[in-house]
């Protein structure tokens, strides 16, 4: 962590008597230009792929390159001996951030890791239900296809809002009451749009029929404020390398009392999940470390740690006023292009800024905005069956920014768009 607090500016709260900040303005409470200082690809990119991997802050980087320096002179158990501490702090960093206890947190190698140790961890049977949403993740709908393969489970996808706006969780709830699903499964906010599904309002039926909910926020974790007990889960699962701005090849599980102690655990549990307490049997340990693995990457849970501090420090209330409102800003530029088609739905978009271009191949649209220093990323139709089947379209591109942007960075984004909207082919 830096030593000085220069990045960090007031109370994440709006100090008393200073105006709301405007939409797209920047928030008076974070110092960008020490926020961007202390993040070295801002010197060579305008980077608006964060819902790819956000850039990392120095301290995060300065994080792994100590341990792995540290496992060179020491060697590399006896670096994860000397810094166990510092380890520790994921299990406490993220339960601070998601509002439960070091306990319940899992590490995991990516967040697709982490949701099939929860679905391998659910004891399906022929006929089981699964009821989750048309704008779930795409390696979650191929999970359950692969377990309606393997076990004969049902997927029932509850409908849509007729406006695109997400999942009606009406619809959902009489679908959980008529289903009685083995697993509900939402999540946050997907990958092909700005959408914010109401995974609290899911969770609340949830909680009330006492079904089992898992919920994927590997988008929203760092950009928009997920509270575990708000939304009354029992898994949930992120990356870290997104909005938190670790690295990659991370990622981690949040799996709640309820679970812990229904006695769920992972189909290929290990040593450190387990004791072996007799030839013949083993015991699951008490905590979601029973969904870890005894091998670490110290190096990146280090660097995982490190930028879970320091969203903390920025503040997630700072930053959720922030992001949001600097996509917002981009969204109204780019829907004002002739032959841009904004998509995104929903009353407050997160932080992903899809569009279609009229005309335009995917690939070279996207080497264009490269050329230009501009970080984004395409999804295709088959990241999105439902939703781009909805919006009638086959790619979109992706620019997703995040607090350490600027407002300049937005126009120059959309100018750049403009240019390319009207000229590239
Ligand atoms: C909504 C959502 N869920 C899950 C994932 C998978 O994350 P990972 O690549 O860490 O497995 C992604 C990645 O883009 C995502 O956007």
């Amino acid at each position: 962590m830096k030593d000085d607090n220069s990045a960090f500016v007031g109370s994440p709260e709006p100090l008393p008597g200073s105006p709301e900040p405007l939409p797209g303005s920047a928030d008076p409470l974070l110092d960008i230009a020490a926020l961007r200082a202390d993040t070295p690809g801002c010197e060579t990119v305008i980077h608006f792929n964060n819902a790819g991997c956000g850039l990392t802050a120095r301290p995060v980087l300065q994080a792994m390159l100590d341990h792995l320096h540290l496992e060179a002179a020491l060697g590399g158990y006896e670096a994860a001996a000397a810094r166990a501490a510092e380890t520790a702090d994921f299990h406490a960093s993220l339960a601070e951030l998601l509002n439960t206890r070091p306990a319940n947190i899992a590490f995991a190698a990516s967040a697709t890791h982490a949701y099939s140790k929860a679905l391998s961890s659910i004891d399906f049977r022929p006929g089981d239900t699964v009821l989750t949403t048309r704008n779930d993740f795409v390696s979650n709908q191929i999970a359950f296809l692969s377990l309606r393969k393997r076990h004969g489970v049902k997927i029932v996808h509850a409908p849509d809002h007729a406006d695109g706006s997400g999942v009606d969780v009406d619809a959902m709830a009489a679908l959980m009451r008529t289903h009685r699903p083995r697993l509900v499964a939402a999540t946050h906010v997907p990958t092909n749009s700005g959408l914010v599904q109401p995974v609290a309002e899911i969770g609340r039926h949830c909680r009330e029929l006492d079904l089992l909910y898992l919920v994927d926020a590997c988008q929203s974790v760092g950009q928009l404020p997920v509270d575990v007990q708000e939304i009354g889960c029992d898994l949930l699962t992120a990356t870290c390398r997104k909005f938190l701005r670790g690295p990659r090849g991370s990622g981690f599980l949040y799996v709640s009392d309820r679970v812990l102690t229904a006695g769920h655990e992972p189909l290929h549990i290990d040593m450190h999940g387990a004791r072996w307490v007799a030839p013949g049997h083993y015991r699951p340990v008490d905590t979601a470390a029973r969904f870890e693995e005894w091998e670490f990457p110290y190096a990146t849970v280090l660097g995982c740690a490190a930028a879970v501090r320091y969203a903390l420090r920025v503040g997630p209330q700072a930053v959720a006023r922030r992001t949001p409102a600097l996509a917002a800003r981009l969204r109204g530029h780019l829907a004002a292009l002739p032959g841009v088609r904004t998509l995104d739905r929903g009353p407050a978009p997160a932080a992903l800024v899809t569009f279609a271009v009229e005309g335009r191949q995917a690939d070279p649209f996207k080497a264009a905005l490269d050329a230009c220093g501009i970080n984004s990323a395409l999804s295709y139709r088959e990241f999105a069956q439902y939703d781009f089947a909805d919006k009638e379209v086959e790619w979109c591109l992706r620019l997703s920014p995040h607090y350490y942007n600027t407002e300049d960075e937005v126009d120059a984004v959309a100018a750049a768009v403009a240019e390319l909207a009207g000229s590239t082919r």
